[in-house]
């Protein structure tokens, strides 16, 4: 026990066998360099298992940052959750398609939020290159306004989607799009075609009935 109430050098020095150690020689570094009422403390090293869980758990949360945040491979619950939903969505159009394509089919996916966020998805993936981020055009004609080369109904820009116009650059996406992403594709076509933006100078015909 201490007599000074303060921990001091001096204090310490003479209460050296508390630590262990012979007076006058110097402290065991495992002893801390603190005192408070004669108490002293040993700087133990945390266990094994400590550590180990600790290093586990720093190492993991790296990888798990790397994996799911920097690298395109990690998907999060969210994105995971977004795409089994989207193709829950695709299924279920496609069975209330059923197999013929019609304007009014287009027309009634058209309406429907859910299928022309997931086509606006597919568009920025596949057609924005040809047609840019709104349909503006780059490559490919502006898809905003009311002119058109192949016909302006949605069935005319389901026909040009799906089967392309190969010798103008226009890839026939029946052979690399589902059938309902097609359809889904032509819809948005038409939902671009409501908001004209400018863009690419307009080609071929004005659609009829169209004021734009
Ligand atoms: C490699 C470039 C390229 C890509 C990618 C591309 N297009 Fe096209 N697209 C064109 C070109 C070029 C034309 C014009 C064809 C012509 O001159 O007859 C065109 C024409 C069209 C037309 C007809 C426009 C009209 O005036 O009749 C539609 C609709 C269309 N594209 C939709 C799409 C959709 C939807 C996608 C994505 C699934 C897509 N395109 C991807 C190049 C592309």
């Amino acid at each position: 026990m201490s007599s000074s109430t303060f921990p001091s050098a001096g204090a310490r020095a003479g209460e050296e066998p508390s630590t262990g150690t012979a007076p006058g020689e110097p402290r065991t570094p495992l002893v801390l360099d603190h005192e408070y009422d004669g108490i002293e403390e040993y700087d133990n090293p945390m266990p094994g298992w400590w550590v180990a869980t600790f290093w586990a758990s720093f190492f993991f949360a790296i990888g798990y940052l790397l994996y799911f945040y920097v690298s395109p491979h990690g998907m999060s619950v969210a994105d995971a959750y977004e795409a089994d939903m989207a193709e829950a969505r695709a299924a279920e159009a496609k069975r209330s398609l059923g197999e013929a394509v019609t304007e009014g089919g287009l027309q009634k996916l058209a309406l429907d939020p859910a299928l022309m966020k997931d086509a606006r998805a597919i568009f920025a993936q596949r057609c924005m290159p040809c047609h840019g981020e709104h349909g503006q055009g780059v490559i490919g004609p502006n898809l905003t306004d009311a002119y058109w080369l192949h016909g302006g109904t949605l069935l005319d820009v389901y026909r040009t989607v799906s089967d392309g116009v190969p010798q103008k650059g226009m890839p026939a996406w029946k052979m690399q799009l589902t059938p309902i992403q097609t359809r889904q594709l032509a819809a948005f076509v038409g939902v671009l075609g409501q908001k004209p933006i400018a863009g690419k100078a307009p080609e071929g015909e004005l659609a009829a009935g169209a004021s734009h």
